[in-house]
């Protein structure tokens, strides 16, 4: 049976204070997970010792946002997988729009990251997604095609059994503006054809989330469709009571 997942991806957002108290609130408030469902919080580097000190032994996992594709060396401000795996994470994003955008990440750049990920033993989630004008261009699937032709050429398509993709159009993150659930199904599906194509066991047990705009009011719809195994949250995220019925949204 496919995992489910419901992440977190604070952002840069917070400060000691706050995020601690969102950690407890979280640990306190969402259920055991059922059906084959998890739920991971990926926090700002400063906040993993945090994570690790409030969920180890919890229901809920913990990652990081970022990481760099080096494995140690001379990067100033840069944090390695294995810095990631002292700090107990499950989980890395790679590829977030955000940083192919303003931090000119290429998709090799990213599909490098997504190794020096699983080589530490951590579950990549792997972002793709278009950006308004490529979806009104007719080129959605051909950025999406390109977005993870990088990372099976380098990886292989049977390293994603120990990976996550999230789909999240860029003109859907922070903007309130939503897919639909049949747009985003539409994508999932075609994701999910494209790596059966190559392996269809790996394509039928992968998980794929969503991100973008997913709030409390959307995520049941969005998380009914077929090959919608989840969502990658942002904004609500940050809102302990929002992030928990996102995350029972899942159980159904
Ligand atoms: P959002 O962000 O939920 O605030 O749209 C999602 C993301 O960027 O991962």
């Amino acid at each position: 049976m496919r995992n489910k997942l419901v992440a977190g991806n604070w952002k840069m957002h917070g400060n000691l204070q706050d995020n601690s108290a969102l950690l407890e609130a979280l640990k306190i408030g969402l259920p055991k997970p059922e059906n084959n469902a998890r739920y991971a919080v990926c926090v700002p580097f400063p906040y993993l010792a945090s994570a690790q000190a409030t969920l180890n032994g919890t229901q809920i996992e913990w990652g990081a946002q970022n990481l760099s594709q080096h494995e140690k060396g001379a990067y100033t401000g840069e944090v390695s997988a294995q810095m990631l795996n002292d700090f107990g994470c499950t989980y890395a994003i790679v590829g977030h729009s955000e940083r192919r955008m303003l931090y000119g990440e290429s998709s090799q750049i990213v599909a490098e990251k997504y190794v020096a990920a699983q080589r530490a033993g951590m579950i990549p989630i792997l972002c793709v997604g278009e950006t308004l004008e490529q979806r009104d261009s007719d080129t959605t699937e051909q950025v999406i095609d390109e977005q993870l032709k990088a990372v099976i050429t380098l990886a292989g398509v049977d390293s994603l059994e120990n990976a996550v993709i999230a789909y999240e159009p860029v003109w859907a993150i922070g903007t309130g503006k939503t897919a639909t659930p049949q747009q985003a199904q539409d994508i999932h599906l075609f994701i999910r054809k494209g790596i059966s194509a190559q392996n269809s066991e790996i394509a039928e047990n992968l998980t794929i989330l969503y991100g973008g705009s997913v709030k409390a009011n959307n995520a049941m719809e969005l998380f009914a469709m077929p090959d919608i195994d989840g969502g990658l949250i942002g904004g609500a995220s940050l809102i302990a009571d929002d992030f928990i019925a996102i995350c029972k949204a899942i159980q159904n």
